[in-house]
C-alpha cells in the first residue's frame, strides 16, 4: 500500500484516468469505513481512500479542530481492508489559497434538513469531493447511507455535472445493539454509549407509525421529537421523505412509496444522525 500526500504524486501513481475505486474518508477509521473499502476492492480496480478533514464543511463552532486526526492507525487498518493508495493531503494541498471558486449545490436537495441546520455545509462537502474527484480521477466512488442527504448531493452534482464516475451506495454499518457506526460515536460518554441506539429506534417507530397511516405525518413528527426529548436529546429534526430527492409526501393520503425515515439529535455535545429506509 502507497500513502501520497501531493496530488502530483496520486497523478504518478495513477496516470490514466478513469482506472480506480474511490473511497473519501475524513479518517478515524471505523468498521464502517472498512466495509466501503472491502466493497470498492470487489471491483478489481486499485482501490484509492483519501484522509482529508475538510475545513469548509465545518461551522466555525464545530468540531474540526478537535476533529480525531490517526493517520498511522488509519493506514493500519486499510492495509489489510484491501486499499491499494492512500492520499493523505494536507490543508496547503488541497486550499493552498482560499477555496473562492466553490460549488454550490441545489437549495432543494442541500439547504433541508442537514443543510437546514449546518448552513453552508453541502457547499464544503460538494466541493471538496469535486476536488477530490479532479485528484483522483476515479471510475467509481462509494458513498455510506449513513450520510443519506450526502449520498444524494453528490450523486445529483455528479449526474448534474456529467462527471464521468459511477456513485456506489453502501449499506450503514452498525454495532451489534443497532447504533449506526460515526467516528463522533467515539465523543459519547459510556452512559451516553448506552442510550445512543435511541435515535435509531425513535426513527423505527416513526417508519413503522408513518407505514400504518393512520395519523398525519405532522403529528408523528411532533410525538418522535417530544419522546426523544422527553429520554434527555436535543432533536433537531426527525422526519419521514421520500428515497429519491428527499422531498416530502405530497399530503396525508400518500404512503405508498420507497420512503427513509431521516432524523438528527444531539446527545450531551455530540451530534448524531441516522436513517432508515422502509416501502410501503
Ligand atoms: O463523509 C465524509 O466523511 C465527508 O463528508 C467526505 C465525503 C469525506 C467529504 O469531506
Amino acid at each position: 500500500m502507497l500513502t501520497v500526500h501531493t496530488i502530483a504524486a496520486l497523478r504518478a501513481a495513477l496516470p490514466v484516468p478513469g482506472t480506480c475505486t474511490f473511497v473519501p474518508t475524513m479518517g478515524n477509521l471505523h468498521e464502517g469505513h472498512l466495509a466501503l473499502v472491502r466493497q470498492a476492492a470487489a471491483h478489481g480496480l486499485p482501490v484509492v481512500v483519501s484522509i482529508f478533514v475538510n475545513r469548509l464543511q465545518f461551522a466555525p463552532h464545530e468540531d474540526f479542530d478537535r476533529y480525531p486526526r490517526t493517520l498511522q492507525r488509519d493506514g493500519e487498518l486499510l492495509r489489510p481492508a484491501g486499499c491499494d493508495i492512500v492520499f493523505a493531503p494536507d490543508e496547503h494541498e488541497m486550499y493552498p489559497e482560499p477555496q473562492t471558486f466553490q460549488v454550490h449545490p441545489d437549495p432543494a436537495l442541500a439547504d433541508i434538513l442537514e443543510g437546514h441546520f449546518r448552513p453552508g455545509f453541502y457547499r464544503g462537502v460538494s466541493t471538496v469531493v469535486m476536488k477530490l474527484f479532479n485528484a483522483v480521477q476515479p471510475r467509481v466512488a462509494l458513498f455510506g447511507k449513513k450520510d443519506y442527504q450526502q449520498l444524494l448531493v453528490i450523486r445529483r452534482m455528479t449526474q448534474q455535472l456529467a462527471l464521468p464516475i459511477v456513485i456506489e451506495a453502501a449499506e450503514t454499518s452498525r454495532a451489534d445493539d443497532g447504533l449506526a457506526l460515526s467516528s463522533r460515536n467515539g465523543y459519547l460518554s459510556a452512559a451516553e454509549r448506552a442510550k445512543a441506539t435511541e435515535l435509531a429506534q425513535a426513527l423505527r417507530t416513526l417508519a413503522d407509525r408513518f407505514a400504518d397511516g393512520v395519523a398525519p405525518l405532522a403529528l408523528l413528527e411532533a410525538h418522535a421529537l417530544d419522546s426523544l426529548a422527553a429520554l434527555g436529546w436535543q432533536p433537531d429534526y426527525l422526519t419521514v421523505r421520500r428515497q429519491t430527492d428527499l422531498s416530502a409526501p405530497a399530503g396525508d393520503e400518500e404512503r405508498q412509496g420507497a420512503w427513509v425515515a431521516l432524523g438528527a439529535a444531539r446527545l450531551g455535545a455530540t451530534r448524531l444522525i441516522d436513517n432508515i429506509e422502509f416501502s410501503v
